[in-house]
């Protein structure tokens, strides 16, 4: 008989995001940095003596065939062909949806990483990674985490040099979501190309604190700002609300999370606190890589 496991599935930012061109197929080619965070969404497996799989969500709106820990799941059972163990799903929900945080690719991930060896399906990473980009652009990335570059469609990841760690002070406006697909949608051609990364990537081989503060205070990390900007205007009010507090926000994947990172726990409280204060939803939490065990 099985026993239960609990996985987690952790949260990404961007700590640069450049989209270099639209491609035939519809998607668009990126270059980016994905960062884990700590904040994380967690998934419990648990046996049940039918064969099969049961789904339940801790938000009842995610909790249909469509959410992508179902869809995780159903290449798994088409790939291994035969009937498995029956397991009873469970997603409890921490990371804001449809927040430019990862968070639904990374339960995908979580669930492929957790369910194969359930299954005992023995697949490498090779494996789970053909089947995390068939999920979604951002799932094989999710499936390592920790640092690193990602290009293509998101897919082709190349690992990067640990970040050190920061706090990270996450802010969004309550009941705004934006899916990735709105994102692109919005993004004028002309601002393709921008920002362009080599700083940021150079900030984290050379481990440059000071190179890394640049790049952030630069104003400009991440092709999505100009385009969701104008559309969004409280997301300019927030965004000046991170500088009154005297931090540099970056935008994550398409937003609407702003972020920002801070060496002092003290400078991070007071400003989750405010954010807080000012009607925003916002977190505190620390950049974590699988090795460094938070
Ligand atoms: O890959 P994923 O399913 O997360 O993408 C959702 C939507 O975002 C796609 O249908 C596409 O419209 C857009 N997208 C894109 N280029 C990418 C990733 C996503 O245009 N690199």
């Amino acid at each position: 008989m099985h026993s239960t496991v609990i996985i987690k599935a952790p949260a990404k930012i961007n700590l640069g995001l450049t989209v270099l061109r639209r491609r035939p197929d519809g998607y668009h080619d990126l270059s980016t940095v994905m960062q884990q965070l700590s904040l994380a969404d967690t998934i419990m497996l648990e046996p049940r003596r039918e064969p099969g799989y049961s789904f339940f969500c801790s938000i009842p709106a995610l909790s249909g065939r469509s959410n992508l820990v179902c869809r995780a799941a159903d290449l798994l059972l088409e790939r291994a062909g035969a009937v498995l163990p029956g397991v009873k799903i469970s997603l409890y929900k921490n990371i804001p949806a449809a927040a430019g945080l990862g968070g639904g690719s990374s339960d995908a991930a979580a669930a492929l990483k957790g369910l194969s060896n359930y299954w005992t399906l023995g697949l490498s990473m090779a494996e789970l990674s053909e089947l995390a980009a068939r999920i979604g652009s951002d799932v094989p990335y999710c499936l390592r985490g920790g640092t690193a570059l990602a290009g293509g469609r998101g897919e082709q990841i190349t690992p990067l040099p640990p970040l050190p760690f920061y706090w990270v002070v996450l802010a969004l406006p309550p009941g705004l979501f934006l899916s990735t697909g709105q994102g692109y949608g919005a993004l004028d051609p002309m601002q393709f190309r921008q920002p362009p990364l080599e700083p940021l990537l150079r900030a984290l081989r050379e481990r440059n604190d000071q190179l890394l503060e640049d790049w952030f205070s630069r104003g400009r990390t991440n092709t999505f700002e100009e385009a969701v900007l104008p559309v969004y205007p409280h997301l300019q009010r927030l965004k000046n609300k991170f500088l009154s507090l005297g931090l540099s926000p970056a935008m994550s994947g398409s937003g609407p999370t702003y972020f920002s990172l801070t060496e002092s726990i003290i400078v991070a409280r007071e400003a989750v606190c405010a954010l807080q204060e000012g009607g925003y939803r916002a977190f505190l939490c620390w950049t974590a890589s699988p090795e460094r065990k938070s």
